[in-house]
């Protein structure tokens, strides 16, 4: 993200904010203990579990995650982007950025992106024109008639209608004022003709479909024709107000609905979009004719909540099986609840949705597998029961199967695995996860991970709380010994915030590179602690205690590899010491140094 408000304007805006104030405009708040409780505004719950805590200008819920500070309240809950969140409290706290805060590249930078969004307003509005009143713009009419897309459609989605010709758009946007005419070819609207300065609008005789971002600004276009020529769709490129690997068609329109279902459909055609809106199913979306990215799943899923549903709709058993592989990869790991739908044949879901109806088209979402299972079933139908089936089969999943993540979930595809093949459930786990079946020694070092990460959450907890602490936290490199990778990146991330004057916690609730970095932090820092310096020293105590006491263990775990001649675990476990034995030397050398207080 660029920022384009310098650091001091961003702290003022900070202290002059109040969180109870702003959440309470939309939520209401009652006092619990030190913290204040409501109804969270991002999930539906009938208990409150939505934290606000007024001294440390925070807020995080326990429901669904959702947490931060000021700003990022407003972004969840307004949509906006961060520039724009923070305008919105200056403006509301009267805080004033003045123009000059920011460089003139930066100026020109934002300028011209709003100049990009308003000359493509201006498009759109052209093109609705042409679909509503020209003598051409009938046959556009029709064509939607015949699609069943309604009137109210039509206006919802400010469906268009581009003419035929070559400079309608020019000539209707640009023949006043020339400058515009750069502005329109940065938008991608028009093209330079070769060999000429002359250029021709891109759109020409197709039915337009403008693309908004969540916060209904114009960042581009699709458009079809209405025939069997080539191509049938058309998009605007890449400019930059659009990306189509961070857009997704109808996000403006689908967003409350998604935020209060927690659920989203998301399918791949623009027509299907509208359909599915026109039936009443709301909370859907559609890619821009690009595979679901990682970006995507971001975005939605900082609108349906951490366990919020995904629900994607394909018209084609090989699209499905893409998309479900696809899934894996990127809804990440141990996220379950994206489910994959692959219509019956012949079928998309505006055509379903037109010859079926919307009822039978949620029963049809109500048999929606995961994407394990879907795959599991593909297989199954693919390669059939036989001996020579089943074997294709597991070598089919294998590979999918053991990249699950999680353990408990790894084991419940290989229970359903073994149930619908009917294969022995310990030989498929043999055949997938090799030789590594459950054993004593994996049984301590999870609950030692256990304890080791619930002190390392406590430890997190009290740099954020408490970030006088850190320098101590650094001279004796507790993080360093932290078994968890990701509180372990958190904590670095803190220590580098606290070096750049960022020492309260809601300086350093929001600012990680990671939704779920931010989560966390948000869920620990606004835990009811009262830290002193005593009281911190004893836990940091107690972690390192704790290391210590797990060095034995691992005494412990090398001596029964040995008996049970594993010498795979053996060598991890040697290894593993090894670097221990390293990192104690330099622990002692440091801390021969000297201790401060
Ligand atoms: P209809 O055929 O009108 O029902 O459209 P559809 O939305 O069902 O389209 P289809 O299933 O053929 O394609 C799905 C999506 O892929 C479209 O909405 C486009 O985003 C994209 N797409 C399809 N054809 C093209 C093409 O020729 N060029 C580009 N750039 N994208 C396309
Ligand atoms: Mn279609």
């Amino acid at each position: 993200m660029v920022f384009f408000i310098p650091e001091e304007k961003i702290n003022e805006i900070k202290n002059a904010a109040d969180i109870v104030d702003l959440i309470s405009e939309s939520v209401v708040l009652k006092k619990a203990g030190r913290n204040q409780i409501g109804l969270c505004p991002f999930h539906s719950e009938k208990t409150p579990s939505f934290t606000v805590s007024y001294e440390k200008q925070i807020y995080y819920c326990f429901g669904c995650g959702s947490g931060g500070n000021v700003f990022a309240f407003l972004m969840k809950k307004e949509g906006y982007s961060f520039p724009e969140a923070v305008k919105y409290l200056a403006g509301k706290y009267g805080v004033n950025i003045p123009d000059g805060a920011i460089t003139p590249e930066q100026k020109q930078k934002i300028s011209e992106k709003e100049n990009i969004l308003s000359v493509n307003k201006r498009a759109m509005i052209f093109f609705s024109k042409c679909l509503a009143e020209s003598n051409s713009g009938k046959k556009a009419r029709d064509y939607l008639g015949r699609r069943a897309i309604s009137e109210e459609t039509i206006r919802h989605f400010c469906l268009g209608y581009a003419p035929e010709g070559w400079n309608a758009l020019i000539n209707y946007t640009a023949k006043k004022d020339r400058h515009f005419i750069v502005l329109l070819e940065k938008a991608g609207l028009i093209i330079k003709k070769n060999g000429s300065d002359g250029f021709y609008d891109r759109f020409r005789d197709r039915i337009i479909f403008p693309i908004f971002d969540a916060g209904s600004q114009v960042i581009g276009f699709g458009g079809r024709v209405m025939d069997d020529s080539l191509p049938k769709y058309l998009n605007s490129p890449e400019t930059v107000v659009f990306n189509k690997s961070r857009s997704l068609y109808g996000l403006n329109a689908a967003k409350s609905e998604c935020r209060n279902t927690e659920t989203v459909y998301i399918v791949e055609g623009y027509f299907d979009l509208i359909s599915l809106h026109q039936h009443g199913i709301k909370n859907s979306v559609a890619t821009l004719g690009t595979a679901i990215t990682s970006e995507h799943v971001k975005i939605l899923r900082g609108i349906v909540g951490k366990d919020g549903k995904f629900i994607l709709v394909y018209d084609s058993d090989e699209a499905g099986i893409k998309a479900a592989y696809r899934s894996i990869e990127i809804f990440d790991k141990g996220y379950a609840d994206a489910r994959i739908l692959v219509l019956p044949s012949g079928y998309d879901p505006d055509s379903y949705l037109v010859e079926y109806g919307s009822e039978s088209f949620k029963k049809a979402v109500s048999g929606a597998l995961g994407a394990v299972s879907f795959l599991i079933n593909r297989a199954i139908k693919k390669h059939g029961l036989s001996i020579d089936g089943k074997i294709h089969i597991i070598s089919d999943l294998k590979d999918t199967i053991s990249s699950v993540g999680d353990n408990i979930e790894r084991s419940l595809y290989i229970r359903e695995l073994a149930e619908k093949t009917d294969i022995d459930e310990s030989a498929i786990r043999e055949k997938i996860c090799g030789i590594k079946t459950i054993s004593g020694s994996d049984c301590i070092s999870v609950s030692v991970n256990e304890r080791g990460s619930r002190l390392e959450r406590r430890i997190i907890a009290m740099i954020l709380q408490f970030s006088e602490i850190i320098p101590e936290i650094i001279k004796r490199g507790i993080l360093d010994n932290f078994g968890d990778d990701l509180l372990k990146s958190l904590g670095y991330d803190i220590i580098r915030q606290y070096n750049q004057g960022n020492r309260k916690p809601n300086d350093m609730v929001f600012f990680f590179d990671d939704a779920e970095k931010n989560r966390i932090a948000a869920s620990l820092a606004i835990c009811e602690d009262l830290w002193d310096r005593d009281g911190c020293m004893k836990l940091v105590a107690q972690f390192e205690d704790c290391r210590e006491r797990q060095k034995d263990t691992s005494i412990n775990r090398i001596k029964a590899a040995e008996e049970i001649n594993d010498n795979k675990l053996l060598l991890e476990l040697l290894r593993e010491k090894q670097i221990q034995a390293r990192k104690k030397r330099s622990d002692n050398l440091n801390a021969s140094g000297g201790e401060t207080q």
